[in-house]
């Protein structure tokens, strides 16, 4: 199946069919798109929760305005954002980096690893946790495009409550802040009501210009 083919089939499914599992070697082909996806200066600052604990999933419906997919989908994938940067951030993740690379540091990395932390640790930590949000919304299309090519069905979500979401799961205590849910999954198709509908999309012409 092409990318685009991938693309169209794709849905933001609404019924999930609870008694079939994504096989693990395509949820590890999902998380490792994820992994593999990019971030500003590389950071990747958040951290992702795979839920398949049945009686969490369950406690999660009513935080996300009782959307059944968190119970019945297979995996509930939640992108957590870091809540602010710190210097103990930004070092850990140039180190790892530095260590992983086995060249050692020089004058450019040292100048951009200090100019980071100057100029992002002075900040307001609520600008710094939407810079970091935007990060994982990245992470959210490559893992939704890499589900698609892989046959799973997947849902972002943004239609939940991120501060119920973070007391339970205890999250702000770790420094983080949900952002969005993918739940995966597979498609009940006799009962989703989205299904049969005709995906649409804004014409080329309305949404880009070509300036050659
Ligand atoms: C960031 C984001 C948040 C979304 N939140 C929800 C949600 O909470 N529940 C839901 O059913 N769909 C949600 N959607 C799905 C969109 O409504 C859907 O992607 C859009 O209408 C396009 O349709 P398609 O994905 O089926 O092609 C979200 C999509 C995005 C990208």
């Amino acid at each position: 199946m092409s990318f685009l083919d991938a693309m169209t089939w794709r849905y933001a499914t609404k019924k999930m069919d609870p008694s079939r599992r994504v096989t693990k070697d395509k949820v590890e082909t999902i998380l490792e798109a994820i992994r593999l996806s990019p971030s500003s200066s590389g950071l990747q600052p958040f951290h992702v929760f795979v839920i398949t604990n049945q009686a969490l999933k369950d406690q999660i419906v009513p935080i996300a305005s009782g959307q059944s997919q968190v119970a019945d989908c297979s995996h509930l994938i939640v992108f957590a954002a870091w809540d602010t940067y710190t210097p103990e951030r930004i070092n850990q993740s140039f180190d790892y980096t530095i260590a992983q690379r086995g060249v050692g540091t020089n004058e450019r990395t040292e100048n951009y690893r200090k100019s980071l932390i100057a100029g992002y640790c002075a900040r307001d930590p609520e600008i710094n946790f939407q810079h970091t949000s935007k990060q994982t919304y990245i992470a959210l299309g490559i893992a939704m495009a890499a589900a698609a090519i892989e046959h799973v069905d997947a849902t972002p979500m943004e239609g939940f409550d991120p501060a119920a979401l973070d007391t339970l799961l205890g999250l702000r205590e770790k420094g983080l802040r949900s952002v969005t849910m993918l739940p995966i999954g597979h498609r009940d198709e006799k009962n989703d009501w989205l299904l049969a509908l005709k995906k649409v999309r804004r014409t080329k012409e309305e949404l880009f210009t070509h300036l050659d």
